[in-house]
């Protein structure tokens, strides 16, 4: 078999020719962005970024702007090379990869702030982590200008984030979300399940079953709190630790309290051991939710 090869550059200004190359032949340019140790997850999204368009760009930064101090930057898993391999099997057509410099020079200083959105969810527990996503995203579709950047409702939350400030900071850019992918029994996958014990992993699809157990109810017209109230308790049973718990409006993310009468999703993360996992599911048959502005 022969290797494929694929193009890696390092450089904005790199970049910044490739893609204006394509532009200036009118190629519809969709970037993927990840910081890599790539899964099926991520694969859906690139091949999601194919359909979409006619050049694709995936990103590989690990983004030290939206870790805490305590937090896994410096274990989080890089497999560049594996990386590599995956995307030139798909045959994408460039790979950026920027060493932290080429994103953050000693005298950075702007930080992108998403209000409304940010807050609550995963922002009440890890308050520095939306700005720096936002912030690095917007730098991307700068440095990319792709007409169309894809990201999973995986992060249901960080795609809402993303898709606001793509709009409030006139971007041209139009933020798409990718279906989640999950391991066949129900865990969605992510590059941190590499962090469980195998006993954990055992137990970790709970926060699928879980949330995907509330919708259900939910879709029968049972009541949030009981539901949630519930779902806490078997997931503690399960030995996980609750970060939250919630229902919240599919487009706006506030709360919902009572019955569902809107487009709702169940939101979940919990600690599993030192493993922080994140899930959501829609609420089945509560409103259309759209993928595209
Ligand atoms: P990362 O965790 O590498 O994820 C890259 C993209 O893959 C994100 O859009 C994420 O939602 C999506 N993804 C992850 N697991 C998925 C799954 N199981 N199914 C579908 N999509 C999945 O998210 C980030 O990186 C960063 O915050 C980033 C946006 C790159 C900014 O640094």
């Amino acid at each position: 078999m022969t290797q494929e090869t694929i193009r890696t550059v390092q450089t904005v200004s790199e970049l910044r020719k490739a893609v204006g190359t394509w532009r200036s032949a009118n190629r519809k340019v969709v970037l993927v962005p990840t910081m890599g140790a790539l899964h099926e997850g991520h694969l859906s999204l690139v091949r999601l970024a194919k359909e979409t368009g006619e050049r694709v760009v995936v990103s590989i930064f690990v983004n030290p702007a939206q870790f805490a101090p305590n937090e896994d930057f410096d274990s989080y898993p890089r497999t560049f090379e594996d990386d590599l391999e995956q995307l030139a099997k798909l045959k994408v057509d460039l790979v950026f990869a920027p060493p932290r410099d080429e994103v953050y020079p000693d005298d950075f200083s702007t930080h992108v702030t998403v209000a409304g959105l940010s807050e609550g969810l995963c922002g009440a527990s890890r308050p520095h982590f939306f700005g720096g996503v936002a912030t690095v995203v917007a730098k991307l579709l700068n440095q990319c200008r792709p007409d169309v950047a894809i990201f999973g409702e995986k992060d249901y939350q960080q795609l809402l984030v993303i898709r606001r400030m793509a709009r409030d900071l006139d971007t041209g850019a139009e933020v798409v979300g990718g279906p989640i992918v999950r391991e066949s029994d129900g865990l969605a996958m992510s590059s941190r399940n590499a962090y469980l014990t195998p006993d954990e992993r055992k137990h970790a699809p709970e926060l699928y079953g879980t949330l995907k157990d509330i919708a259900a109810g939910l879709a029968t017209g049972a009541m949030v709190a009981p539901l949630l109230e519930k779902g806490r308790e078997r997931l503690s049973g399960a030995g996980f630790d609750v970060d939250y718990l919630e229902v919240r409006n599919a487009d706006t993310l506030q709360p919902i309290e009572g019955h569902v009468r809107e487009p709702a999703r169940v939101f979940g993360a919990a600690m599993l051991g030192k493993t922080r996992l994140i899930d959501n599911v829609a609420v089945p048959g509560s409103g259309v939710q759209a993928r595209a502005i």
